[in-house]
């Protein structure tokens, strides 16, 4: 098995709100993606504290509020900035926008066994956008 970067489709910008986050499915990881007017920053749907949704958080600047205890998040590099004394950090992706699609680069690792659902970009709502079929065989995992 190798592993080696793809980018993989994941949402209509047009169906992120300015400064709003929009859950993800990318493989079985979810992940967060935000609308800074001038760009898009994705990290981990998932805060450090407890797991918290941060796309339902507040955007502030480039960084979110969560939702559940108010932990601020840097989008730019994942860390946290309140709790400040706490080392924590959510994972990011590098993002592109191409023809009004938003694209995040993700660790692909190719498998000898293919696996159907193993790289559907699926949004919270439930649509989907299929990803190009050179990557038809192989399986999505995360560094
Ligand atoms: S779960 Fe995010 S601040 Fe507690």
């Amino acid at each position: 098995m190798s592993a080696s970067k793809e980018w993989v489709r994941v949402a209509y910008c047009e169906d992120i709100p300015l400064h709003e986050g929009r859950a993800v499915l990318v493989g079985d990881r979810e992940i967060a993606v935000f609308n800074l007017g001038d760009r898009f920053l994705a990290v981990d749907n998932r805060c450090p504290h407890r797991g918290g949704p941060l796309a339902d958080g507040i955007v502030s600047g480039e960084s979110v509020v969560c939702p559940l205890h108010g932990w601020k998040i840097d989008l730019q590099n994942g860390n946290v900035q309140r709790q400040a004394e706490t080392p924590a950090c959510v994972k990011t992706f590098a993002t592109r926008v191409e023809a009004g699609t938003l694209l995040l680069e993700v660790i692909s690792e190719t498998s000898r066994c293919p696996r159907s659902n193993g790289h559907v970009a699926v949004s919270r709502d439930g649509s989907s956008l299929e990803t190009p079929k050179e990557h038809e065989y192989e399986d999505l995992g995360f560094s």
